[in-house]
């Protein structure tokens, strides 16, 4: 396993963490305020409105970006504040349009906006920022990386797959 791999590793690891973290979070939440007969009285996703409220959130995300040298746009440092409110738009609206989230609409979302400005960034050279020493930062870290990770296992699936066929 090349060293480009195990980080991808790390990554996936990291995620699957976080995400089991994040459904327990939830779970506990929902029981408060869900009906526990049926989760078909939920409001269903309405796709089409997700789709619109997304695209806004990757036009306030360019215009952030817009703001930052492209030499840094790989600098995790230099854009995570931006990305955070862009992993933020995305969860809020996703809820406002009885979406869950993530999801897969979502995702794929993300990764067009990865594959528009991160494309040229190593998984290294976004991911090796240096080591926060405060828990807010932390707390942002958190979403940056499960959806770093989420990006990092598709790419992953998509060479695995190659090596396999
Ligand atoms: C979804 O949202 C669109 C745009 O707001 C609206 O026109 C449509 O009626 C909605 N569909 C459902 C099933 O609520
Ligand atoms: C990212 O930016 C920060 C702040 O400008 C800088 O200290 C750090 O060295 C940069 N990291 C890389 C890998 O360029
Ligand atoms: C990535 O590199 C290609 C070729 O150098 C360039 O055309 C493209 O604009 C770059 N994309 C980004 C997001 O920096």
């Amino acid at each position: 396993m090349d060293t480009n791999e195990f980080a991808v590793l790390k990554l996936f690891v990291v995620g699957v963490l976080v995400n089991a973290w994040m459904m327990r979070g939830l779970s506990a939440t929902d029981s408060f305020n869900v009906e526990p007969t049926s989760p078909r009285l939920r409001k269903l996703c309405n796709e089409s409105r997700l789709e619109w409220e997304m695209e806004v959130c990757g036009e306030d995300f360019k215009r952030d970006m817009a703001h930052i040298d492209p030499q840094h746009w790989c600098n995790l440092t230099h854009f995570i504040s931006e990305y955070h409110l862009f992993t933020l738009c995305t969860e809020t609206k996703s809820h406002i349009v009885d979406c869950y989230w993530p999801n897969p609409l979502v995702e794929s979302y993300i990764i067009r906006i990865h594959k528009h400005f991160f494309s040229n960034c190593t998984i290294e050279q976004v991911v090796w920022v240096d080591p926060p020493d405060d828990t807010l930062t932390i707390l942002i870290l958190i979403p940056v990386f499960l959806t770093l990770a989420m990006i990092a296992l598709v790419v992953w699936c998509s060479k695995r797959s190659d090596i396999l066929a």
